[in-house]
């Protein structure tokens, strides 16, 4: 058995397999997007020319440290191909994300993006959607009306997240409603509706975004899963 950390990098190593030269590259966030940052970071010292599209200022700022050059969404007018972690991750690819707080521009970049590569250790795998508290990104004017909102119609806990006790501000100057469905009977319903309540700026889910997940497990082997 391999530990958590060395189990994120094979997956992130694998993800590299996705990537060619000339490539216009999203760059999602998190910890395991982490190792993928390290592994593309030593290929462009090898020569490997890529432009790359950070979806948070962490990534941006690591990327940077490392030596990946740069440039905004606004410099593409389309992506090749972002790799990106998630939170959950169920059968037909449909994901929560969001549990880094960058899940706005990671959707904006995804979207932006032809093919979107997911890369997990075997714990983000579900058979339903909806046991990851589901973030949702607000305004921060008025958001206890949207934490009522959503509470009342769907019958769940809501809570703002907060970082050494203040709410987390994310890089766009939102806060974060995680909202704990336990499971998600129609994901693709629920992301319309989440986005049609004033106040809401976008929410975790990720339906038909993700044509492929490299799920690394804990004895070392990796799973490819490609969308229906
Ligand atoms: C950040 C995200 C991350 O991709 C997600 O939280 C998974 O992160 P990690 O690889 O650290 O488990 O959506 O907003």
């Amino acid at each position: 058995m391999i530990n958590k950390e060395e189990i994120k990098r094979l997956a992130a190593v694998q993800a590299m397999e996705q990537v060619r030269a000339g490539m216009t590259l999203g760059v999602g966030t998190g910890s395991t997007v982490y190792w993928f940052i390290l592994e593309l970071a030593k290929q462009v010292k090898q020569g490997l020319s890529v432009t790359c599209v950070p979806t948070s200022a962490a990534t941006a700022s690591l990327a940077t440290q490392l030596g990946i050059r740069l440039v905004t969404l606004n410099e593409v007018s389309k992506l090749d191909l972002t790799i990106d972690g998630a939170d959950e991750i169920d059968p037909q690819l449909c994901l929560i994300k969001g549990g880094g707080g960058a899940l706005l521009q990671e959707k904006m970049v995804a979207a932006a993006s032809d093919k979107l590569v997911i890369i997990a250790d075997g714990s983000k795998k579900v058979q339903q959607l909806g046991r990851f508290p589901l973030p949702v990104e607000v305004i921060p004017y008025g958001w206890k009306q949207v934490q009522q909102h959503i509470a009342f119609t769907n019958d769940v806990v809501v809570l703002l997240r907060m970082k050494n006790d203040l709410p987390l501000i994310t890089d766009h100057g939102h806060y974060i409603l995680d909202c704990q469905f336990n499971a998600i009977t129609d994901a693709a319903k629920l992301a319309v509706v989440l986005n049609t309540i004033p106040g809401v700026v976008e929410n975790g889910l990720f339906i038909n975004m993700a044509s492929m997940a490299i799920i690394a497990h804990e004895d070392g082997s990796i799973e490819t899963i490609l969308a229906p």
